[in-house]
């Protein structure tokens, strides 16, 4: 089989064939098919798209391409959570404990996080002695005792993507949706889940910025889980504004333990809830959605999500102490009010401008291996619908003398003002099952 036809074929409009796919994915693997005729191959589905049964056989093949998690010594159904990338966006935190403390075994492994959004290992990397990286021995107890364990991703996980997300990154192929969706879900794939509950964020601080592309993406992702034998729920969720209010590491984890104390901030709240209830149900710990909402409802508001919270912690040697200021996490060095330019209700809230704040102030990296601050941050006071007063205090930047001109302005700039009383906006906009 040669690269030539492949490309040739998929150009000229055909359905690639399993094989052909699966000789693909090997030649990416192997190197023996150089960049520019994946290149072209990547353009080719670009504007001839695939269907889902060839989707999936990429989705497979890549999965195969490196290292894949063998959980089947875990009891029970494993079920994984991903979100497509969110400010503030700190749901695994909460969701993680609700889901083991109601028996379903979450194995997960995340990754850091590059640009604007935030990643899960780093705000876990911001409790003190917390450890990522374990042994695969010691990844299996731990979730077969506790229920929960999660690890940094390994190098070798779905090299195949690597090489293709590179590639689509500097040649306009990025936004495809069976490339996004095969990339997606070979990853999650090769972690070992049987059931996926996905969080495709929509708006402005998302990769999927409008609403019809995040739909067909989460059609795809799902159809993907039904061809391949794993059960996947979609939620489409709303990022034109951050999630709950706090954006940076440190800070993002006290406000999950808020959370899971039940104080936490409406919107992380119930979309931790719904996303932990799908989870519940395909773990098959309930026979319906409304059931597995109560039962992580009951969970949360029993405090049984916080001591899980606190095991999973203390099982990797974090230290965190729930009677202390800040929980033991400590605080940056400079706390600098934003203040309100001018009276009215806020209207929106951009979270992209948010999240560069952020990552100005030193909470993400622009590029892989630099070194971020995990206390600092911003604190949101307020968020769209809001009436305010001019000189009132909108958000605190949480600073260590890094850009603190340049992310008030991002802060001040985020904001549209509005006249009019302004209406909240619906955060989980739809599900696809
Ligand atoms: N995230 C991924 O993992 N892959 C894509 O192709 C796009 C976003």
């Amino acid at each position: 089989m040669n690269a030539i036809d492949i490309i040739r074929r998929k150009r000229d409009g055909y359905e690639l064939s399993r094989e052909e796919i699966f000789a693909l994915v090997e030649g990416i693997s192997s190197n023996q098919i150089p960049d520019y005729q994946l290149s072209a191959w990547a353009m080719a589905v670009y504007f001839n798209s695939m269907n889902i049964r060839e989707t999936t056989d990429l989705t497979m093949a890549m999965a195969a391409s490196g290292d894949v998690m063998d959980l089947s010594a875990i009891a029970g159904i494993k079920v994984d959570k991903h979100s497509t990338g969110g400010v503030g966006d700190k749901t695994t935190l909460v969701v993680m404990p609700l889901v083991a403390a109601a028996g379903v075994p979450v194995a997960k492994m995340s990754g850091r996080g590059l640009g604007h959004t935030g990643g899960t290992i780093d705000k876990f990397e911001s409790i003190p002695g917390f450890q990522v990286e374990r042994e695969h021995q010691q990844f299996i107890d731990q979730v077969n005792r506790i229920k929960a364990a999660i690890v940094s991703q390994t190098g070798n996980l779905v090299p195949a993507d690597k090489r293709l997300y590179a590639l689509r990154d500097v040649t306009a192929t990025i936004d495809s949706i069976p490339l996004i969706a095969s990339s997606i879900m070979s990853k999650k794939i090769a972690c070992g889940a049987q059931g996926i509950v996905l969080d495709v964020k929509t708006g402005e601080g998302a990769f999927m910025q409008d609403l019809t592309g995040a739909r067909n993406l989460a059609r795809a992702m799902v159809d993907i889980g039904k061809e391949a034998g794993r059960e996947v729920a979609a939620l489409i969720t709303d990022m034109s504004q951050p999630l709950g209010n706090a954006v940076g590491n440190s800070l993002e984890v006290i406000e999950a333990i808020d959370t899971l104390k039940g104080h936490g901030p409406e919107d992380l709240t119930s979309l931790s809830v719904e996303i932990a209830a799908y989870m519940v149900l395909i773990g098959r710990q309930a026979k319906s959605i409304e059931e597995a909402r109560k039962t992580v409802r009951d969970i949360l508001l029993s405090g049984r999500g916080l001591e899980k919270f606190q095991a999973i912690i203390e099982a990797q040697g974090g230290r965190i102490d729930l009677q202390e200021k800040h929980y033991g996490l400590g605080q940056a060095p400079q706390l600098i009010e934003v203040k309100a330019d001018q009276t009215g209700y806020l209207q929106k809230m951009n979270a992209l401008y948010i999240g560069r704040a952020a990552m100005l102030l030193g909470a993400g990296r622009e590029k892989i291996g630099d070194k971020i601050d995990y206390k600092v941050g911003i604190k949101l006071l307020h968020k769209p619908g809001d009436r305010i007063q001019k000189g009132e205090t909108l958000a605190v930047m949480h600073g260590a003398g890094k850009n603190l001109t340049e992310a008030e302005q991002l802060i001040k700039d985020s904001i549209q003002w509005s006249n009019e009383p302004v209406k909240k906006t619906d955060l989980i906009i739809e599900t696809i099952l």
